[in-house]
């Protein structure tokens, strides 16, 4: 982790483009960020994308903005995510899944550093700076023809590549002492010397998240205690998969004690979240429950079937 962190300071003040490689799960927007906030332009807006999220008929407008009418629906003149991201960064995530209509206007834009609106006649200038990341092998794709050698070699001045965790085993009881500080914070519980053996010893194929995600469970079931190898539950194997070749074996751990009634240990595992964003938002519902991804409403119902009370 260290040496990708100097990676990442050496070339964070460089204006090439970054291409950032890596499983899922395994860092890869954190590090877009990082190198963002370490890069000159750190004053200036770090605009995230999802190439894989934009209905097709969308992207040209989202991308680079429109005019108004420049098509049904398009009351007034919108800015586009180049014009967005000018003098910062652009983050185009799971680039692979750009369709090759988009694939020639990003090109074009990065060639010319300058965009056009949709039904507008002026070009923009626009001085962003790319990052993309992917978790597909990208010359492979090139290699099949569907993704443009051109826009590749646009991309791709630079590469980053994100080992898997299970590649960097070492790493793991920091990344759990950061995990458990950020989720828990003073008063996190200390895993047993029983659990750190057992998560060392395991594939991640989900990486750092499934990590993530693991301690999170535990730490629902055990708030105060010290989270012991049993109270590890670890994802079913085969829900994860990864593109990136076929080293991502899954070993299945499967065999953790199952709930005596999951019904009552659902709704223990629910209180216990919805307790623990309730205290991280100091007690703001409609915060706890954008923490928690669902409306105040969802989080009033919620709270109310499970007796829980504002500070308890
Ligand atoms: N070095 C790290 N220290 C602490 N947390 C980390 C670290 N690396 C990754 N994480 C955490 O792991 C999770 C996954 O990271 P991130 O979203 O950056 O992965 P990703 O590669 O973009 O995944 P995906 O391919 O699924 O989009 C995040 O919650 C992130 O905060
Ligand atoms: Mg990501």
């Amino acid at each position: 982790m260290r040496a990708l962190r100097e990676q990442i300071l050496r070339i964070a003040d460089s204006e090439a483009a970054v291409a950032i490689v890596g499983e899922s799960g395994s860092g890869k927007e954190l590090a877009a960020r990082d190198l963002h906030t370490h890069s000159l332009r750190s004053v200036h807006p770090f605009i995230a994308v999802n190439c894989g999220a934009i209905p097709e008929a969308l992207m040209e407008s989202e991308f680079f903005g429109h005019r108004r009418g420049a098509f049904t629906g398009a009351h007034e003149e919108r800015s586009g995510f180049f014009q967005a991201a000018h003098r910062g960064t652009l983050f185009l995530d799971e680039v692979a899944e750009l369709p090759p209509s988009m694939q020639v206007k990003l090109l074009r834009a990065l060639q010319e550093r300058s965009v056009r609106k949709l039904g507008g006649q002026r070009e923009e200038t626009v001085d962003v700076r790319i990052v993309s990341a992917t978790n597909r092998d990208l010359s492979d794709a090139v290699r099949r023809g569907e993704f443009r050698q051109d826009l590749y070699y646009r991309l791709q001045v630079i590469d980053l590549r994100l080992p898997p965790l299970r590649e960097r085993r070492e790493d793991i009881p920091l990344l759990c002492e950061a995990i458990l500080n950020r989720l828990a914070g003073d008063r996190r519980p200390q895993l047993s010397a029983d659990a750190m053996v057992r998560l060392c010893a395991h594939d991640f194929p989900g990486n750092v998240r499934e990590l993530e995600n693991i301690l999170e469970r535990a730490l629902a079931l055990v708030p105060d205690q010290s989270i012991e190898a049993e109270d590890l539950q670890f994802e079913p194997a085969l829900r994860l998969s990864n593109a990136l070749g076929s080293s991502a074996v899954c070993s299945d751990h499967g065999d953790a004690a199952l709930p005596l009634c999951l019904p009552a240990h659902l709704r223990m595992v629910e209180r216990a979240l919805l307790r623990r964003a309730l205290r991280q938002a100091r007690f703001q519902r409609a915060q706890a429950a954008q923490l928690l991804g669902i409306s105040l409403r969802q989080l009033r119902y919620r709270m109310q079937r499970l007796a829980i009370h504002e500070y308890d």
